[in-house]
């Protein structure tokens, strides 16, 4: 099977729902590559892999060789990269050099920034250049020391004018795809409506054309998760059980066994008698 593009993304629009969830490593990658439509390599992992406060420290680097591994791993999903924070506000020619960084280095289907109408120019300006781009607007985790934490957008109407302009503006600006975090139901109904690019949701209802998760969260394997994680599984608890079982047998002398030890050549035990 050949990978799926942003052309096969779109396609899904209003037809069948868009699956997407994050993947920073090899082992992870592969498992999910069959089964989602997006594998996004997000700078989430700041905080999911490397215990980051919040997503700001993540760099381009490292960004980079997360997207290689997950790309090596991988045969059947397109793969998005987020632009970590300090790589694109600068200037749209700044952005540009790092988004086709990404591009050439981890060979990434596209980058993911956030920001709706302040980045329009910035949008506009890669995507006649070659590089896909997927939005992000509602709560923006890159924006958390100015909106003083993570909160929830447009529960009043009043909010909702500039939300649907971030989307209208990334839609015009070239976007191939919206992610639409934390906001409520109606408003995320009222902008996939409006705009003809598929809106992918977290945090933002069954009305958004897809959604994506943190796969460490959906599996259990975080801290704290916010409301609108599923826990699908929590691997905690064999992870641990296994671990426990490893030490006891180590201690007790029961591993490694026989089938996992090394023995000499047959040929060498001869010589050597
Ligand atoms: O960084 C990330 O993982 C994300 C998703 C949660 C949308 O941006």
């Amino acid at each position: 099977m050949s990978r799926k593009t942003i052309h096969d993304i779109q396609a899904k629009t209003g037809k069948e729902k868009i699956t997407c969830l994050t993947a920073y490593t090899a082992p992870i990658a592969r498992l999910l590559d069959q089964h989602v439509d997006i594998l996004l390599v997000g700078d989430s992992l700041g905080m999911v892999l490397y215990e980051y406060e919040n997503t700001l420290p993540v760099t381009l680097d490292q960004m980079i060789e997360h997207t290689k591994s997950v790309i090596k791993a991988t045969s059947d999903s397109c793969v998005i990269m987020d632009l970590p924070f300090g790589t694109y506000e600068e200037s749209k020619q700044l952005a540009l050099k790092n988004a086709l960084t990404a591009i050439k280095d981890t060979n990434c289907a596209g980058v993911k920034l956030e920001g709706g109408t302040l980045i329009e120019e910035t949008v506009k300006y890669i995507t006649e250049r070659g590089v896909p781009v997927m939005g992000h607007i509602g709560l923006q985790p890159q924006s958390v020391i100015i909106d003083g934490g993570y909160k929830i957008k447009g529960r009043d109407k009043f909010e909702w004018k500039k939300y649907i302009d971030d989307a209208v503006a990334l839609e015009r600006a070239g976007a191939f795809s919206v992610v639409l975090e934390g906001m409520a139901e109606p408003l995320a109904e009222e902008i996939t409506k409006t705009i003809n690019i598929p809106t992918i949701g977290i945090g933002a209802s069954a009305k958004c054309d897809g959604q994506v998760l943190v796969t460490e969260d959906m599996l259990g394997l975080t801290n704290i998760s916010p409301k609108f994680v599923k826990e699908y599984a929590n691997l905690r608890a064999p992870i641990e059980k296994a671990v426990k079982q490893y030490v006891s047998d180590v201690k007790l002398g029961k591993f490694p066994e026989q089938q996992h030890t090394y023995q000499m050549k047959p040929s060498i035990v001869k010589d050597n008698k």
